[in-house]
């Protein structure tokens, strides 16, 4: 939280409080020093009312990387990305898919959980440009270390951090679009996120919602074969 002239206290971060995650990572990128290194990152205020950075979870092997928003409430507590309700219809889609959870690579273009408390809740809330740019040098690292075939951005957030530029999904999807740079050879593909997935659950549309969302996710994986 900043000040204003007048000493009012404002809910934008000045820019001292996001001097970005670049001053942070290790000369060595492999993902155990990127990991180690990130849970001391300081880049943006995101670190301050987490309980855990989220760094990520997979093998630099993996042919297929998948970029969700950040870290939810489930995820800052254990630590591990996609674990909680998100998380599970995620696995629940990837099974569906054919893809093997454990052979993909899972991250966040956000590592740690952006969130306002309401009483003893925690809820969510979107991390802004400010925070995917201060953010941005991990993903990069990790699009270096990794090298995938493909990239499948989960929602706008992922969109804006791998492609550096907003999108909308509607228009993206089923589209393939080229890398940036570390991963200029990897191909990038758009789908919703799974919490957008998630709460048609007992609505119309889910149905549709969810074939939808495999079919994507199979599209992608036929990409990176
Ligand atoms: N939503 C995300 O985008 N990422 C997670 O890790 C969990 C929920
Ligand atoms: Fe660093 Fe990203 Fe966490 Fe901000 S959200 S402190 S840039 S790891």
């Amino acid at each position: 939280m900043s000040k204003t002239s007048d000493g009012a206290k404002t809910d934008h971060p000045s820019d001292a409080d996001r001097p970005g995650a670049e001053l942070w990572l290790p000369e060595r990128r492999t993902l155990t020093s990127l990991r180690e290194a990130a849970s001391g990152c300081r880049g943006c205020e995101l670190w301050r009312d987490a309980r855990h950075v989220v760094f990520s979870q997979g093998r630099a092997s993996a042919a297929i990387m998948l970029v969700g928003e950040q870290p939810g409430d489930q995820e800052d507590t254990t630590g591990e990305p996609f674990v909680g309700p998100a998380g599970r219809l995620l696995d629940e889609a990837l099974e569906a898919a054919h893809i093997d959870r454990s052979s993909t690579y899972l991250t966040n273009a956000v590592k740690h959980f952006r969130h306002h408390a309401v009483g003893k809740r925690r809820i969510h809330d979107k991390p802004d440009v400010g925070n995917i740019v201060a953010c941005h040098p991990w993903l990069e690292a990790e699009l270096a270390a990794v090298k995938p075939a493909v990239v499948v951005c989960l929602g706008a957030t992922a969109v804006r951090a791998v492609l550096g530029r907003p999108l909308a999904i509607s228009r993206a999807r089923g589209q393939r679009f080229d890398g940036p740079d570390a991963a200029s050879e990897a191909g990038v593909f758009v789908t919703t996120h799974p919490s957008a997935v998630l709460r048609l659950r007992g609505k119309d549309g889910f149905d549709e919602a969810f074939d939808r969302f495999v079919g994507d996710l199979e599209a992608a994986a036929s990409a990176a074969r």
